[in-house]
């Protein structure tokens, strides 16, 4: 098991319904030496590439991207999400699903702040069925930046959003890949990966 696995089976709570509960490191409170050492595995595991900016999405993504995006010493962008807007032609919006939350939203960033000649890494917490991420890939997309790669701390391997998002041909490293987990027992299982 790598450092991120061995934090989740200590510390994460296996609820109903296939929920991962990383509160108290991860997604309230916040464990800032390991985001770091997040932060220094995906400088690893991108470093043919010349990153120039980081994306993620409000709101947990926030505090993993600033903490990444130290190792890269680049700037950060966070999507922001908004259920209304008025397009007033300065954003790139894109409409996300959530499954979850069984609602619409818009995802929007400034086109200040994203232009055809950025390199751009997109991070966030979870992977699950991957509409939020898709919803930014559409985004750096249309503002003609290209994806270099995505990082993700937890993907939950039993849902769909990586398989989709690797099939259409991105780098996509989630640090912790959960393949199952058993709210009786707690366990989790983990998907094997090359090990650090
Ligand atoms: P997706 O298509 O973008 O993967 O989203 P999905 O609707 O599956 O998940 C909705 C929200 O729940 C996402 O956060 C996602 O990160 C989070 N999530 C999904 N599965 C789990 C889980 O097992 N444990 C935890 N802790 N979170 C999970 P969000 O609502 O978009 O954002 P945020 O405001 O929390 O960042
Ligand atoms: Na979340
Ligand atoms: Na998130």
């Amino acid at each position: 098991m790598n450092f991120l696995e061995e934090r989740i089976v200590k510390d994460g709570i296996v609820k109903e319904g296939n929920v991962l509960k990383v509160d108290s490191f991860l997604n309230h409170q916040m464990d800032i030496k390991l985001l770091n050492q997040m932060g220094a595995e995906f400088k690893k595991r991108f470093a043919d590439k010349n990153i120039n900016k980081i994306l993620t999405i409000e709101a947990s993504g926030i505090g993993i991207a600033c903490i990444v995006a130290e190792h890269f010493d680049v700037p950060v962008v966070f999507a922001k999400k908004s259920q209304s807007i008025n397009l007033d032609g300065e954003m790139y919006v894109a409409e996300v699903e959530s499954f979850t939350h069984k609602c619409k939203n818009n995802v929007i960033v400034s086109q200040k702040f994203l232009s055809e000649d950025d390199h751009v890494l997109i991070i966030d917490d979870f992977l699950a069925n991957g509409c939020a991420l898709q919803g930014l890939i559409q985004i750096v997309q249309s503002s003609g930046a290209t994806v270099e790669g995505i990082g993700i701390a937890i993907e939950k391997g039993f849902q769909s959003g990586g398989r989709i998002i690797r099939n259409l041909g991105f780098q996509l490293e989630s640090l912790a890949i959960v393949d199952g987990m058993d709210a009786s027992t707690g366990q989790i299982f983990f998907r094997e990966q090359d090990a650090e």
